[in-house]
């Protein structure tokens, strides 16, 4: 048997582990997810292997409806993304939309050289957009890791800003339900999650608060 075979090998033993272990705590459990689906909260973060569900922020199934993208993109034109922002906020009705972003992303990395990965590049346009954008700023850290941590921090605003523009969410807001948009990364190195506070609870004040985000001192005071 190689490596590659014994991972597949683990996560099937490990499973049957967990499982045996949540019935011994939690008797039901189970039973009760299979009836319900009833989260509080939706996740929008990065495909990164790095970056941990449930486990990290000491959730069960159930509680969190998630969707993962590279470099955690909320885009306008995508359906997978839009479709699951939609069915969480109209059929699940969460209460909180997260998103997660992470520092040293390779999306984000990615973004900023150009036709390296074809079609991922595509994917990645809007990030490259925000660098150019910001790029004054950026240009005044001292390294290369600092400007990428920071555009990764400049990069969660922006999808905040896209989930709050989106067309669901508005609908949402003006239907009196209450949602709260969060903008949050994760510090690989450390293991620990950071709010950006930039949280946005309706229409009126989103771009202020994002705007205020991204120009306050929060902001590239990388990994702080
Ligand atoms: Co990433």
């Amino acid at each position: 048997m190689t490596h590659d075979d014994e991972i597949l090998q683990r996560m099937m033993a490990n499973n049957r582990a967990w499982k045996a272990g949540v019935d011994r705590d939690d008797p039901g459990f189970f039973e009760r997810m299979a009836r319900h689906h009833a989260p509080r909260v939706l996740w929008i973060g990065c495909s990164d292997s790095r970056v941990p569900g449930n486990e990290s922020i000491g959730l069960m199934p159930g509680e969190i409806f998630y969707h993962r993208s590279v470099a955690n993109q909320l885009q306008m034109v995508d359906f997978n993304g839009l479709s699951a922002l939609q069915y969480a906020v109209e059929r699940l009705r969460v209460r909180h939309i997260i998103v997660c972003g992470h520092y040293g992303c390779g999306g984000v990395k990615t973004a900023l050289k150009r036709n390296e990965l074809g079609l991922l590049n595509n994917w990645l346009h809007g990030v490259a957009e925000l660098s150019r954008k910001h790029k004054a700023r950026l240009d005044e850290l001292a390294d290369r890791q600092h400007r990428i941590d920071a555009l990764c921090e400049l990069n969660v605003l922006e999808q905040v800003r896209n989930v709050c523009r989106s067309p669901i969410v508005l609908q949402a807001w003006r239907r009196g339900q209450e949602i709260s948009v969060h903008a949050w990364i994760y510090d690989i190195a450390s293991g620990l999650l950071h709010d950006l506070e930039a949280t946005v609870d309706g229409d009126r004040h989103a771009e202020s608060t994002i705007d205020t985000a991204i120009a306050g001192p929060r902001l590239f005071s990388t990994r702080a």
